[in-house]
Parts: C-alpha cells; sequence; structure tokens
C-alpha cells in the first residue's frame, strides 16, 4: 500500500497510504441525489454489494449508462429529499472520492439512508445545508459556492459544432445553409484541427489563413464563434506559449522537480498549474487580442480534456504525485479543471476592459463551476438510451448548482438515425446548453443533410427553442441571482409529492414548463405525469388543457415533444424567430398568459443588454412582475387603449383563443416605452 506502480512510474506515496471518511444517517430519507457526474439514473441507487459511486475526474473512452464510475466532472455535493424536508451535504474534498449509499429500513419502521464518504487525502470539512425545503438548499449552497455565471442571452441559443469545421470555407458553407434552410444559429465551434499543429491560440496557416475575416463575416450576421483551447501545451521550443510557461517555472512537476509532461493531442505535452493564481493571470491575458492573435470580440472559448486528460498517465490522467507547488495532485485532483475554466473566463473578461460576460464550455469542473460557465456531458454516444440519459445528468447538475449543462445533440460517437437525431433537437431545445457535436469520424450531419421533412422538423424544434429565449433568460437571470436550477426534477416544486421523487423522463424548467421529451424509437405517445392537485396545465402546441396530478397519455407524432405550461403563468415568447438571437433583440414581445382555475396568472419579465456586466455594476436591466387577474365580471368590454408617453404610436392586440390569451405587446425600437393594463 505504500507504493503503486503504473507502467515505469512508482507512486512512492510520501505520506503514507491515507485516506479519510464519514458516515452520516439520514433517517426518513429513502431519495438521495446529485453527487455528479455519473451517466445513472436521478435518484441515485444503492450501492450495497457494488462499487460506490466515485468521484474523479476523467477522460473516459465510451461510457457506460447507469454506472457509478467516475466521469469528466466531480461535485461532491448530495441532496437527500423527503415530503418532510430536503438538505443536502456538501464534502469539500478535491481528491479522488467514493460515495456508498445504503437504503436502510431504520428501526421502528422509520426509513433510514446511510451515506459513506471516503477521500483519499485532505481533511474532513463538511457543509450540512438543512433547506427545510429545496429553494433554501439551493440558496444554502450558493451562498457557500456561488450562483450559476449569467451567461450572454446568445449563448442560450442553438449551437453548431463538430470535430471538425475544416476550413474558412467549410465555415462559410455551414454558416450559409443555415440562411439557406432558414434555421437559425448563434455559434459555430471549431474543434482542435483549427490550430496549427495543436497549438492552442494558434490557427492552422493553411486551413484558417484569415481568421479575422472569417470571424467578421459571422459578425456581418451577428453570430459567433467559439475556438478550443485546451489545458495541454506543446512542448515544442519554437512554440510561444510553451516556451513562457516553462520560463515562468507555471508548468505542473514531477515529484524530482521537472516539468510533469505527458502524452495528448499534440504529442509530448506540459500541464500548467493552473492552481497557482499567478500562472492563471498569465494565461488570462493570452486571450488579450494582441496575445491571441486573430481572435475577436464574437469569439469565445471551449475548454476540454482539463480532468486533465493525459493518454499515457494512469487511467489516462495525471500521476497523483505529480506537484503543484507544494500539493501533489493527489490533494486537488478534481479542482484542476475549475481553475482552467476560472482563468479562461477571466482572460475573456479582462479582454474586454471588464465590460463583456463570458462563455467558456468546460468538460472537467468541481462545486463552483457554475461561476465560470457551462458544462456538457462529454462523449456521449448516437443512441436512445444515451438520449435518455442527458436528462437525470443535467438534473443532478442543476440540483448542485450547475445549470448550464447539455449534452452532445445527436450523440457524439456513431451516427444517429435521422428519427433519434429529430428527437435528440427536439430534446435538446429544451435542455440549458444546446449544442449539436460529432466525432471527427462521423458523416457529416448538418440539419438539412436528412431530406426536407427532417430538415423541416429540425428547423421547428430549434425555433421553438429561439422562440422560448427570454423565458431562459429569466431562468438564468435567476439562477445567476439566487441559485434556483433552470431545469428543476418536479419534486423541487411539488416536494410533497411523492409520485414525483424518482423521475428521470421528465422535467420542469423555472417553475411553469413542464417537458416530457421522446426518447423511445418508433414512439407514438409518453405518459407525462402532470403534477399539483388543484392544478391545471395547457399543452403550448394544442392549448389543451389538463387537470394536474394525473398520469396523461398524450399521443405524439414526430413533430414536436409534449411541453406544457402551468395555469397561473406567463411565459415571455418572442414570435419573430430571425438568423440569430442578437437579431431578435430590438423585437417584440409575445406573453403567454395561462389562467389557473381561478383565473389568475403571474409571471415576469426580465431585459438587459442581453451581454455586458451592466446589468450588474448599473443596474441596467428592465425586470417587471406581470400579473393577470380577473376577480371581478363585468358587462363592459374596453373599447379604446391609451397609451401615454409613447414617442410613436404604438398597437397592442388581444387575442383570446378559449382561456389561453396572447397579447402582443409592441415597443418601439429604443425599448420598452409602453404598457399595456387591461
Ligand atoms: C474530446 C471532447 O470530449 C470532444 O467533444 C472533442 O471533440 C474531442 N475531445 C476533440 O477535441
Amino acid at each position: 500500500m505504500w507504493e503503486e506502480t503504473f507502467k515505469s512510474h512508482t507512486d512512492n506515496k510520501p505520506n503514507g497510504p491515507s485516506s479519510i471518511s464519514l458516515d452520516f444517517s439520514l433517517p426518513g430519507v429513502e431519495h438521495v441525489y446529485g453527487i455528479p457526474e455519473h451517466a445513472d439514473s436521478l435518484k441515485l441507487k444503492t450501492t450495497d454489494g457494488g462499487d460506490p459511486y466515485r468521484l474523479f475526474n476523467l477522460d473516459v473512452f465510451q461510457y457506460e449508462l447507469f454506472n457509478p464510475m467516475a466521469l469528466y466532472g466531480a461535485i461532491p455535493v448530495m441532496l437527500s429529499h423527503s415530503a418532510q424536508r430536503t438538505m443536502g451535504i456538501f464534502w469539500l474534498n478535491a481528491a479522488e472520492t467514493w460515495v456508498d449509499i445504503n437504503y436502510v429500513q431504520g428501526s421502528s419502521e422509520t426509513p433510514q439512508t446511510d451515506v459513506r464518504w471516503i477521500s483519499e487525502s485532505g481533511i474532513i470539512d463538511v457543509f450540512i445545508m438543512l433547506g427545510p425545503t429545496p429553494t433554501d438548499v439551493f440558496s444554502q449552497y450558493a451562498s457557500l459556492t456561488g450562483t450559476q455565471a449569467f451567461p450572454p442571452l446568445s449563448a442560450l441559443a442553438y449551437h453548431q459544432c463538430r470535430w471538425n469545421y475544416n476550413d474558412q470555407e467549410d465555415v462559410a458553407a455551414v454558416d450559409q445553409g443555415f440562411d439557406e434552410h432558414d434555421i437559425p444559429y448563434d455559434f459555430i465551434w471549431l474543434d482542435i484541427e483549427h490550430t496549427d499543429g495543436k497549438r492552442y491560440f494558434t490557427w492552422d496557416p493553411h486551413k484558417f489563413p484569415q481568421p479575422k475575416d472569417m470571424l467578421q463575416g459571422l459578425m456581418d450576421k451577428r453570430r459567433k464563434m467559439v475556438t478550443i483551447v485546451d489545458p495541454h501545451i506543446k512542448v515544442d521550443s519554437s512554440y510561444k506559449i510553451h516556451n513562457e510557461i516553462r520560463s515562468k517555472g507555471f508548468y505542473v512537476k514531477n515529484k524530482d522537480g521537472g516539468d510533469y509532461e505527458g502524452w495528448c493531442w499534440p504529442g509530448n505535452s506540459g500541464y500548467p498549474d493552473f492552481t497557482n493564481p499567478e500562472m492563471r493571470a498569465w494565461w488570462a491575458s493570452m486571450f488579450a487580442y494582441d496575445q491571441y492573435e486573430g481572435s475577436m470580440e464574437n469569439m469565445y472559448t471551449w475548454n476540454d480534456m482539463n480532468e486533465p486528460s493525459v493518454f499515457n498517465g494512469p487511467e489516462v490522467t495525471m500521476h497523483k504525485d505529480a506537484l503543484h507547488g507544494n500539493w501533489e495532485n493527489r490533494d486537488l485532483h478534481n479542482l484542476y479543471g475549475l481553475y482552467v475554466q476560472m482563468a479562461t473566463a477571466e482572460g475573456l473578461i479582462e479582454r474586454s476592459g471588464g465590460v463583456e460576460r463570458p462563455f467558456v464550455l468546460t468538460r472537467a469542473f468541481f462545486a463552483g463551476s457554475q461561476r465560470y460557465g457551462a458544462v456538457w456531458t462529454g462523449d456521449n454516444t448516437a443512441e436512445w438510451e444515451h438520449l435518455k440519459i442527458s436528462i437525470p445528468m443535467c438534473l443532478s447538475l442543476g440540483l448542485v448548482g450547475v445549470s448550464f449543462c447539455g449534452a452532445d445533440v445527436g450523440g457524439f460517437f456513431k451516427s444517429p438515425s435521422t428519427e433519434l437525431l429529430v428527437r435528440w433537437y427536439q430534446t435538446g431545445a429544451y435542455q440549458p446548453f444546446f449544442r449539436a457535436h460529432a466525432h471527427l469520424d462521423t458523416p457529416r450531419r448538418e440539419p438539412w443533410l436528412f431530406g426536407p421533412e427532417n430538415t423541416a422538423l429540425i428547423r421547428e424544434a430549434v425555433r421553438q427553442r429561439y422562440a422560448l429565449l427570454p423565458y431562459w433568460y429569466q431562468l438564468f437571470y435567476h439562477a445567476h441571482h439566487s441559485g434556483q436550477p433552470v431545469m428543476r426534477p418536479l419534486w423541487v416544486e411539488y416536494p410533497q409529492d411523492t409520485a414525483t421523487f424518482s423521475m428521470d423522463d421528465q422535467f420542469l424548467l423555472g417553475e411553469d414548463l413542464l417537458v416530457h421529451p421522446v426518447t423511445e424509437e418508433g414512439g407514438r405517445g409518453v405518459t407525462a405525469y402532470l403534477p399539483g392537485k388543484g392544478e391545471v396545465w395547457f399543452d403550448v402546441h394544442t392549448f389543451q388543457k389538463h387537470n394536474g396530478a394525473q398520469n396523461l397519455y398524450i399521443p405524439v407524432t414526430i413533430s414536436s415533444i409534449p411541453v406544457f405550461q402551468r395555469g397561473g403563468s406567463i411565459i415571455p415568447r418572442k414570435a419573430r424567430v430571425r438568423r440569430s438571437s442578437s437579431c431578435m433583440e430590438h423585437d417584440p414581445y409575445t406573453l403567454f398568459v395561462a389562467l389557473s382555475p381561478k383565473r389568475f396568472a403571474q409571471g415576469e419579465l426580465y431585459i438587459d443588454d442581453g451581454h455586458t456586466f451592466n446589468f450588474d455594476k448599473q443596474k441596467q436591466f428592465i425586470h417587471r412582475r406581470l400579473s393577470f387577474a380577473n376577480k371581478f365580471i363585468t358587462p363592459s368590454w374596453i373599447e379604446k387603449i391609451v397609451i401615454l408617453g409613447a414617442s410613436k404610436p404604438s398597437k397592442a392586440t388581444l387575442k383570446t383563443p378559449g382561456e389561453f390569451f396572447q397579447f402582443i405587446v409592441c415597443s418601439n425600437v429604443s425599448g420598452f416605452h409602453t404598457q399595456v393594463g387591461i
């Protein structure tokens, strides 16, 4: 136990074999959640008789489903929930960690869950979040680790990615393809092949000779790009980034004091020590426009392989005795990816003089990563089961602070059937981070390559996303403000309804939208559970009304997935879907007012410039509560609406299909100058 040998390397464990552990008994608890990242059900399973859930950031090739094995990220936070109370355990330890769960029948018929946390090193540092409501636990956890970064609005729109878009012409053709097929998109992504020999912060001189022209072309259409910047640095004396990191002594070190080196995409690579604040400051400065040549303000960043991935290391990661200053990787392994994303996000903020909100996607993460951007569930596979698991995987992340989560739409490995691809777009359109991505070896799969009917179906899914962007943005504002998850398990809103405690196939967006994706091949219908006794839910496609607290069979066609709006809510949408979200910036809002049985509804509208920190620093935003009340019936009617203070004549119309009202509130170009009161 004092030594472990991997290939020719021996880990001598200078502090000897060690581990720390603590047991918790949760009386009255039969459901625990969280501790992502695992490809498993939302309700965590008993580990009795099997492996514990493992938290150790790893680059896993073709991960298995319904499995406690470690994946790319680790958040050592577990929530327990019962009809009486929600609480949380935050085990603050970034070393390799294992969690055992045992659902037991305690004495006197009281159910009980026993949980054991074991970490390889460090100290016991535990926070118990007492709730008692889910909302309380979310804000208690947010007070410890911060809230979701408020993304630029465009980052909530659709992202088109693949490994790889080959050259500038390819980018232009794909961009053009979206216009020709009238499908909106906001970001096109470039994977590792865009670089000069996997030297990040550079461009392949033949394939991308004029990056600024390419970015300007996108900017002219109010679109954006993401380029990948991984944290392994090619050991190459003609590469500026490497030379600077080496000369400043910023690389992670071997136990003998030399620079730690491992194998990754560029071949032999060094790994910058992102735990060092000076290294992070230097890294951030590399995103300045004059440092990252060819970059422009509509270019954002993707941090991949930051577990870190080391192809020739034990379990494809860094040796545990590699040194970050005085700390072994063993002690802080799960934090490395967080610091990569932190430094990158800081770089994007700095390059704009502190004005613009960054957008950075990361694969590895830890508690608190929510403060720096988005995460995705890594290299999934184009299979129905992988579409299904995207729901509990993102829900689990949302419960522990990371709202901005998504899965590769279409599946990364292999090729989806057309039906799976369409269903994946329909599901992804209702998940927070909405990006299609595919492996280098897969056939192309831009949305128009599957015949006009399927193009139309994908177009419709993407358009549904764009129409709902005002609501998404508002939900993210709340996630940023108070730590409430965007995508929620039903029990968060219906904490006493035990029927909702183990649901993996449907979810809420905020309080008011319920989504039940179709994840079965050939699915002709789904059984959705509509919660809330006394509540009503409106099908957003047909406006049909259904009563709450029932299992409802809904026949489906391939054209859409069931989505319901809660009676009693008002949801803002934008009806004119354009080329990109920025093109819709000044478009008017449509409010969907779904009445409760008491003929009441309320909602809100949040508007700011969509991309700067001015909402925070200068309080430049509009946040209005909207309500519809019908307390008193009168035979009078509204004859005329007089709007005072508008600079130009404005118009408001009111349509009333049944009980589902649609207000069209018109604004003039410079913002909201009109208010309509009914
Ligand atoms: C692994 C990532 O998970 C995947 O999304 C990416 O395409 C490849 N690395 C290549 O960069």
